[in-house]
């Protein structure tokens, strides 16, 4: 990499507790599970890693529960080298949890109880501030308050700092607390939820990319799972086809792309190819269970890269 990136990642950390069955239990149902696995994850932690094992030097900022997963996940920021002077352990509250289960085809559903993310207020910001304006990219998500989401859109401003909003998970929002963003990246259910649009076909999303720049974004990245991505800026708009793979586990692929989609771009690679870079590296994720722990090396990546051709 000719350059390497230093990226921020303002957010959530979670643990991920996930269960593999043949399908969803009915209300009130008990069924038996086929697996289980206990990772760390969190959208915030999943792209620091993700942006770490792409080769960017990482500084998280987040809140974590003084219990068990508190420590663990501290030491498992430090164990990718990632800088966790700004990640703080806090009492009277969880670290943030999500039990997640997922289906045979690697569909997953998941809930998030956000404990200590919550706590991550624009008073945290300021107190990593130094360190913040000496970043290139500060990357959000939506799993800690909106008011630090905001305030720190604003930081990123004001200090020319690229800045990446994902939208995720879902919720809507005040567009103009958001829109200085440099890249927004949500995925369909995210875009349809900001936007009342539904997105079922690429003509749909689209339309829905339209709307999510007519609200003031700059460019916009829809994310469309298996069916690629869509890049649109108010001057053009480019689909981006997937890279094929058989997915068994589908969770934080999202979380990959923005994290190596970051790093591409802080690379200094044209736009276009951080992006199918980025679905690239999203894809491979997919194909092995858990979160973090299915993320590829940068190596293991840029040998999948030149193996498929760069081309999807
Ligand atoms: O995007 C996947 C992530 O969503 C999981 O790691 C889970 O913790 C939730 O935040």
């Amino acid at each position: 990499m000719s350059k390497v990136p230093k990226i921020a990642v303002v957010g959530s950390a979670n643990v991920d507790l996930t269960t593999f069955s043949d399908r969803f239990p009915r209300p009130g149902e008990t069924i038996f599970g086929q697996k289980f696995d206990l990772g760390f994850g969190g959208k915030g932690a999943n792209q620091a890693v993700a942006a770490r094992l792409c080769g960017a030097d990482v500084f998280m900022v987040a809140k974590l529960g003084n219990d068990l997963f508190g420590e663990a996940t501290v030491k498992n920021f430090a164990s990718f080298g990632i800088d966790t002077s700004h990640v703080r352990i806090v009492n009277g509250v969880s670290s943030g949890v999500a039990p997640i289960f997922v289906e045979p085809n690697g569909q997953n559903r998941i809930i998030v109880v956000k404990g200590a993310n919550d706590t991550l207020k624009p008073a945290d910001v300021d107190a990593a501030g130094e360190a913040l304006k000496r970043m290139d990219t500060i990357v959000l998500q939506f799993e800690i308050p909106m008011e630090t989401i905001a305030y720190t859109v604003q930081f990123a401003k004001s200090n020319g700092i690229r800045c990446i909003v994902n939208p995720a998970p879902a919720q809507p929002i005040d567009p103009r607390q958001l829109n200085a963003a440099d890249y927004f990246i949500p995925n369909e259910t995210e875009a349809e939820v900001i936007t009342g649009l539904p997105v079922h076909s690429f003509d749909e999303a689209k339309k829905c990319a339209t709307a999510l720049l007519q609200l003031g974004f700059r460019k916009v990245l829809l994310t469309l799972g298996s069916r690629g991505a869509l890049l649109a800026s108010p001057e053009s708009s480019e689909l981006i086809p997937p890279f094929p793979v058989n997915p068994v586990d589908t969770t934080g692929a999202g979380d990959a792309f923005i994290g190596s989609f970051a790093v591409f771009l802080g690379a200094g690679l044209p736009e276009k190819e951080a992006v199918i870079r980025a679905s690239l590296y999203a894809a491979l994720s997919t194909t092995k269970v858990g979160t973090q722990k299915s993320f590829p090396t940068r190596a293991a990546f840029e040998s999948e890269w030149d193996k498929r051709g760069g081309t999807p």
